[in-house]
């Protein structure tokens, strides 16, 4: 004769998981209200088992223990748990407004007040210039409005998608980040305050960045709401200042140093970009901005003063074409200036570290 043993239903799974024995306090996992619900079909058991904040660190355990348990009632061929963050929030020792940055090392910001100075050539080079020091380091294109950084390191590929986490695409070393391998390179993005907030977190929270030692931030223009959200949200090692020599460049750099210093964030210190033109014919530099403003500003303000990239017209071309100057000519003078900057920038953050 043949018996075949009633099937488990939905109820059913759901009594036993709340019976069963939560590993670290051994209180039930029903009574504790962890069990939010069940599905059975074609014999695959999915049930949600809320996380609280307690039980943060005991995933694997009780995945382990739910699973099992479920697997041995009639009629299951297979069984997962699908974990949530209830009602209790966030993970532990984060306060609600800070992104998870666990894992991503020295944030470093690259700022200007200015438009147009050069913030994504430096943040590309500083980039890859640190990677070729041996660095794990990750670019993320926080210039939401106008991404640049595709284009400068000649990615265009849209990123896969790996356990609900964007993959960032790779190249030079560095692993990259941008709204632009999302959004329409054309397409007008309009975002707004909490949007703004959103994106960032997403690119920081939802990219499978590995562990990395540093994550370099090519900013916007400006002291807008990207800029106050990676302040605010981030646990930011500092920013670079980018600054031409002008004076009008200067005072707008002043108010992205005011804003550091109203945030208590650190001032990495001050670069002078385009300082200076060296004739690629005759090699004489002439100063068609002038030069050494920046100096001067970071001297007034009592910052680092970080070096200058003359005006070179191959750090355009190199741009253009995909490979930051430092990859594709190492030995340019400007490739050097670079690589000085970016290790001044590194012995800074070290020394912060130790204090
Ligand atoms: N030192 C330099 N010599 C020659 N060209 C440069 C130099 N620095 C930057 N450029 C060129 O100037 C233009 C603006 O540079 P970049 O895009 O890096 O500025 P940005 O500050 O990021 O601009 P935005 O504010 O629009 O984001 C680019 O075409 C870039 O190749
Ligand atoms: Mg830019």
């Amino acid at each position: 004769m043949f018996f075949r043993k009633k099937s488990a239903n939905e109820d059913e799974i759901i009594q036993l998981l709340r019976g069963l024995r939560h590993p670290a306090s051994n209180r039930a996992l029903g009574e504790m209200g962890l069990v939010e619900g069940a599905v059975l079909k074609n014999g695959e058991a999915r049930f949600i088992i809320a996380l609280d904040r307690d039980s943060q660190n005991d995933a694997a355990a009780l995945r382990n223990l739910t699973e099992k348990a479920v697997r041995k009632l009639p009629g299951v061929k297979n069984a997962r748990a699908i974990f949530t963050a209830n009602a209790q929030g966030a993970p532990p020792g984060k306060p609600p407004g800070e992104f998870r940055a666990a894992g991503l090392g020295e944030i470093i910001a690259v700022l200007s007040g200015k438009g147009g100075v050069g913030k994504s050539t430096v943040a590309a080079n500083l980039a890859c210039a640190l990677s070729q020091s041996g660095l794990r380091v990750g670019l993320l294109d926080a210039d939401i409005y106008g991404p640049s950084v595709p284009r400068l390191f000649g990615l265009h590929g849209k990123p896969k998608t790996e356990n609900n986490k964007l993959t960032p695409l790779e190249k030079h070393g560095v692993k990259v980040m941008s709204i632009g391998f999302i959004v329409e390179e054309d397409a007008p993005v309009i975002w707004r305050g909490p949007m703004v907030q959103k994106a960032l977190r997403q690119m920081i929270e939802e990219v499978n960045w590995g562990t990395l030692d540093a994550l370099v931030a090519d900013m916007p223009p400006g002291t807008g709401d990207v800029q106050l959200s990676l302040m605010q949200s981030t646990p930011l090692s500092g920013a670079v200042v980018v600054s031409t020599p002008q004076e009008l460049a200067l005072t707008d750099a002043r108010k992205a140093v005011a804003m550091l210093r109203r945030l208590n964030k650190p001032v990495l210190g001050i670069i002078e970009n385009m300082s200076g033109f060296v004739c690629p014919h005759c090699g004489e530099k002439s100063d068609i901005f002038g030069a050494g403003g920046a100096r001067e500003e970071a001297r007034r303000g009592g910052d680092d003063y970080l070096g200058d990239i003359p005006l070179t017209p191959v750090l355009r071309e190199t741009s253009d074409a995909g490979t930051p100057l430092v990859v594709a000519q190492p030995h340019h003078a400007a490739a050097q200036a670079f690589r000085d900057f970016a290790a001044r920038v590194w012995l800074k953050l070290a020394a912060r570290r130790k204090q």
